[in-house]
């Protein structure tokens, strides 16, 4: 069985009503239900969110600890958070694949957005398909088992 953990960040909760031109229009229950029900028979897809950089760390520490897959979009906190960015290390540093999620293209938004944090110790980045991003990382994280 394999455990894939959906780690998503800041504001993410808001998917649907939040800057709709640049989400989408897809809301948060219905990304939660479509990555969920992906799930095939040999894996368990958990799709969590949270606005606290503490409890983000929490869950990625948890993933180094079960050996869980992570598909993670750390919202606001890909552009500053070197906590964040040293609790990633710990996993893919253990061969467990973090793969790092955007729904926008932040290359193509504010100047502040094109630096990730934690894009250099990530196994590899997927942004700006709009939630397909999320699916496109599970097949990702499928092709490299
Ligand atoms: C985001 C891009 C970030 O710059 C932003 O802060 C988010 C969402 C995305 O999925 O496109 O909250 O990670």
């Amino acid at each position: 069985m394999t455990s894939i953990l959906v780690l998503n960040g800041p504001n993410l909760s808001r998917l649907g009503s939040r800057e709709p031109d640049v989400y989408g229009s897809t809301s948060w229950s219905e990304l939660v239900e479509s990555l969920e029900s992906a799930a095939t028979p040999t894996e368990t897809i958990s799709v969590r969110q949270t606005n606290d950089e503490s409890e983000l760390i929490l869950w990625v520490h948890e993933a180094l600890d079960s050996r869980a897959e992570v598909i993670l979009n750390p919202a606001a906190f890909t552009h500053y958070s070197y906590a964040l960015r040293d609790a990633v290390a710990m996993v893919t540093g253990a061969q467990i694949p973090v793969i790092e999620v955007h729904i926008s293209n932040p290359h193509a938004r504010e100047e502040f957005r094109h630096t990730s944090v934690i894009s250099g110790v990530a196994s590899g980045v997927i942004a700006g398909f709009g939630v397909e991003s999320y699916h496109l990382a599970l097949a990702a994280l499928r092709s490299r088992r």
